[in-house]
């Protein structure tokens, strides 16, 4: 009678695949446990990132796989999760100490939606149990302290660093939290350079495994300084489907191209509209605009958000959509977003991984 050892069952488990890395999940180091008396398997499988959509399919494929080994007993699948930096445009420029994947969220036209995909966004990441910072750098007109419900907080000084605020899950900061929100601002160019360096130097992020960034409209001085200063391991551009914003985005997506900062995808938000009584779908900003212009540059669509009260009410109440209904058709469309920007940062980080850099962790 053949005992099932460790062996075997490496080789039985040799071939599954992590269907968008597309690579063996033994090779990936995806099983760092493999334990077994003979007949019963227990596994630990870790995925690239904890909002991997992909688990199902994965859990399907290596039962399977298991099923082959003879005399096989009980399998038990334990499951964990580890992000891993990925590495983005300008790679000479030094990474946040401890921020393992930056995003940041753009535009190239005002008010289309930038700040609610952002706050949903690292909302959705932080409920799957990710480390995720949320840094408002729309210096001109800070969203994120209303859209999280801090707005009365102000963030501490410890050892010379600013401790970011929390709230549902995620680290908070933004320029908004230190000034007076009555007051008009009026930056300059040197000055927003310098503001956004003490925001990615001097903020103690502590370890985070996605940091999202929520960029002020168009293709200035903020966009600029961040991809010069940081390595943004991926854009996401947000866009309303007509024409206007779409030759916005148009824009946004070739400054990230130009810099050699990764697309991640394009949202389209404010798709239509189901009217509350008589249920009928309007397109109220044309249709699948962001989808085609997705196609024609050939990035992925991340989502179509419609444009439905229960997101504006969330970003006004300080409690997004995405904790307050994460299973309404509107929540589920952020949380496929926030797993296709989790999975293609995975993917990239898996070809393309970052040069080693200061983590914080202190090693015993
Ligand atoms: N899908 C949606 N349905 C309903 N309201 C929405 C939707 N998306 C955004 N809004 C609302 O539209 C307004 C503008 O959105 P938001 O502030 O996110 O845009 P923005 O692109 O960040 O704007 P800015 O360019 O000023 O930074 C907000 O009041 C927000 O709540
Ligand atoms: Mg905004």
């Amino acid at each position: 009678m053949t005992e099932i050892t460790k062996e075997t069952i490496l080789a039985a488990i040799g071939d599954v695949q992590e269907p968008e890395i597309e690579r063996g999940l033994v090779e990936l180091g995806m099983v760092p446990e493999v334990q077994t008396d003979g007949h019963d398997v227990a596994l630990t499988i870790e995925l690239p990132t904890p909002i991997d959509p992909n688990k199902p399919r994965i859990e399907a494929d290596l039962r399977a796989a298991l099923a082959t080994l003879p005399q096989l007993g009980a399998i038990t699948l334990n499951w964990t999760s580890r992000v891993r930096a990925s590495s983005g445009g300008k790679s000479e420029a030094q990474p946040i100490p401890g921020v393992k994947n930056t995003i940041a969220v753009a535009s190239g036209k005002g008010g289309v939606g930038k700040s609610t995909v952002a706050v949903n966004l690292a909302v959705m990441l932080a409920r799957s149990g990710a480390a995720v910072g949320l840094l408002d750098t729309d210096v001109y007109g800070p969203s994120i302290p209303l859209m999280m419900g801090q707005t009365e907080n102000k963030p501490a000084m410890r050892g010379g660093k600013i401790m970011p605020l929390e709230a549902h899950g995620v680290k908070l900061m933004s320029i908004g939290f230190l000034l007076d929100p009555n007051k008009a601002l009026i930056w300059r160019g040197p000055l927003v350079a310098q503001l956004i360096g003490q925001f990615l130097n001097d903020v103690a992020w502590g370890e985070l495994d996605y940091l999202v960034i929520d960029l002020p409209p168009g293709t200035g001085d903020v966009q600029l300084t961040l991809v010069q200063k940081i390595p943004i391991s991926g854009a996401v551009i947000v866009t309303t489907p007509q024409d206007v914003a779409l030759a916005d985005a148009v824009k946004g997506l070739r400054m990230f191209e130009e810099v050699k900062t990764p697309v991640l995808g394009i949202v389209e938000n404010m798709s239509w509209f189901i009217c509350p009584n008589c249920a009928t779908r309007h397109d109220i900003f044309s249709a699948d605009g962001g989808a085609r212009t997705a196609a024609a540059h050939n990035v992925a669509l991340l989502g179509q958000i419609p444009l439905e009260s229960g997101v504006r009410a969330g970003g006004d109440s300080g409690v997004p959509i995405a904790i307050d209904a994460p299973e309404a058709p509107t929540g589920r469309a952020f949380q496929h977003i926030a797993e296709r920007v989790a999975m293609s940062l995975a993917v990239q980080a898996a070809r393309k991984p970052r040069k080693p850099t200061i983590m914080l962790r202190t090693i015993q």
